[in-house]
């Protein structure tokens, strides 16, 4: 695939965006852009710095200070806040219930997109997310929007905790979920919506190979 093309994964939290997107990434030597991962970084660091989360300003103020860069090596792709290895502390609990009030500021946002931008201009990269298709790239040649039940995330996101040892609540996991939707979708700046050209994939009953397989097809028809 020679042709610039970026690939949009949107969707609510859990539906399978970020291992979607890799396996997409990885089947056509694109580049794996996992935008989530960038509020994470920058909330790891307001948390660790003691920033108010409702400060707009003061947060803007400290990622413009800060660097975020996603390194791609063997093991996977690893997630830098400057120098310093934050892959696996972005995905701690703390960081995940206030990654949504952090990501609701409009001056965040703005230079978040513009970096997003700036990774993806080469023209061959799988960027996931909630507003690729609608704000960071509305000129994305493929718009996918990645659904699923609540009830089949939460059950996901169960089997991935158990998976690694760690023990959760089931109720408790619909529920943080339902949360990080109502407040990604509802938020006053570039909210999580489906863009009108994108094309709507319910993984509800699909595995992660089946979409990806769907996406890769969908991605060769559009350059030929
Ligand atoms: O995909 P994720 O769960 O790692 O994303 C973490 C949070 O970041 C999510 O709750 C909303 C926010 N986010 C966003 O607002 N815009 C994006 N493009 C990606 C993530």
């Amino acid at each position: 695939m020679n042709k610039k093309m970026n690939i949009a994964i949107d969707g609510p939290a859990g539906a399978g965006k970020s291992t979607v997107a890799k396996l997409v990434a990885e089947q056509l030597s694109f580049l794996y852009i996992d935008t989530g991962a960038m509020y994470r970084a920058l909330t790891y660091a307001a948390l660790r710095d003691e920033i108010e989360l409702n400060d707009g300003p003061s947060l803007f103020k400290l990622l413009s200070q800060i660097d975020i860069s996603l390194k791609h090596e063997k093991s996977g792709v690893r997630v830098f806040l400057n120098e310093e290895d934050v892959t696996d502390v972005i995905r701690t609990k703390e960081v995940t219930s206030n990654v949504s009030l952090v990501s609701s500021h409009e001056l965040v946002r703005v230079e978040m997109v513009e970096r997003q931008r700036k990774l993806a201009e080469g023209g061959h990269a799988v960027l996931d997310g909630r507003d690729i298709g609608t704000f960071v790239l509305p000129d994305a040649k493929l718009k996918v929007f990645l659904t699923a039940s609540v009830e089949e995330r939460a059950r996901r996101r169960f089997e991935e905790q158990q998976a690694k040892g760690i023990d959760s609540d089931f109720e408790q996991l619909k529920l943080d979920i339902a949360r990080r939707d109502e407040l990604d979708s509802t938020r006053e700046f570039a909210p999580l919506k489906m863009a009108n050209d994108a094309i709507e994939i319910d993984s509800t009953t699909l595995s992660i190979p089946e979409v990806a397989e769907l996406i890769i097809e969908l991605a060769k028809e559009r350059t030929t």
